[in-house]
């Protein structure tokens, strides 16, 4: 969808593809290419994903400070595409203005935002329980099966980058219940009136 949001011009992409529908890495970073090569600057990214730290429970919105790729795949592998650099820096992919920027639009929307390291798996399946307890040893706070991918092309082309997580449950072995994806749909869309309010007002202090 093209339009205005919060007094900017937005493409806004419904739904994403994933590695697990079977898709090549650069493929899932396709958008993200479209986007760069039509003009835009920004890329907000969001997410659904399960809560390893602490305080992210369902409902929690979470800031994306770092990842750690754990798909063992990424976008760039191959000849370049013309104009990205064949070794991106990814020392601060997700743009520290932009999270400022939103950490001040949440503090003064009354919107709880927390921040932290997520880990991009493969799936489709949810985790086991001992593999949530090596993704907290590793230092992760978030697990989701998005978002890598697109960000390190999105790095690649230069754009900046802002991503966010809808926590959807606890990651598997923290909380009582077994993982579903229904689940996930229903917090995620409790939650998404949250994530917009943010989204737009992220767009108008940009
Ligand atoms: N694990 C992986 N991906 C997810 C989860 C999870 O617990 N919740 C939502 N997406």
């Amino acid at each position: 969808v093209a339009g205005t949001l919060g007094g900017r011009r937005v493409l806004v992409q419904s739904g994403r593809f994933h590695g697990y529908e079977g898709h090549a890495p650069a493929t899932v970073a396709l958008p993200v290419r479209l986007f760069a090569g039509l003009g835009a600057g920004t890329v907000i990214l969001t997410n659904a994903a399960g809560g390893i730290a602490a305080p992210l429970g369902p409902g929690a919105l979470m800031l994306i400070a770092d990842h750690l790729n754990l798909m063992f795949a990424n976008p760039l592998v191959g000849p370049p595409i013309p104009g990205d650099p064949r070794f991106p820096d990814m020392s601060a992919p997700y743009d520290p203005a932009l999270r400022a920027l939103a950490r001040r639009v949440a503090a003064e929307q009354g919107i709880g935002l927390a921040e932290g390291v997520y880990a991009g798996v493969s799936g489709p399946s949810y985790e086991t329980r001992a593999e949530i307890g090596m993704l907290r040893v590793l230092g992760a706070d978030a697990v989701g099966m998005s978002t890598v991918p697109e960000v390190i092309a999105a790095r690649a082309a230069g754009l900046r980058c802002l991503a966010v997580s809808i926590i959807t449950n606890r990651a598997a072995g923290l909380g009582a219940a077994r993982l579903s994806h229904e689940e996930v749909m229903r917090e995620a869309h409790g939650a998404g009136v949250r994530l917009g309010r943010l989204v737009r007002g992220v767009l108008a202090g940009l």
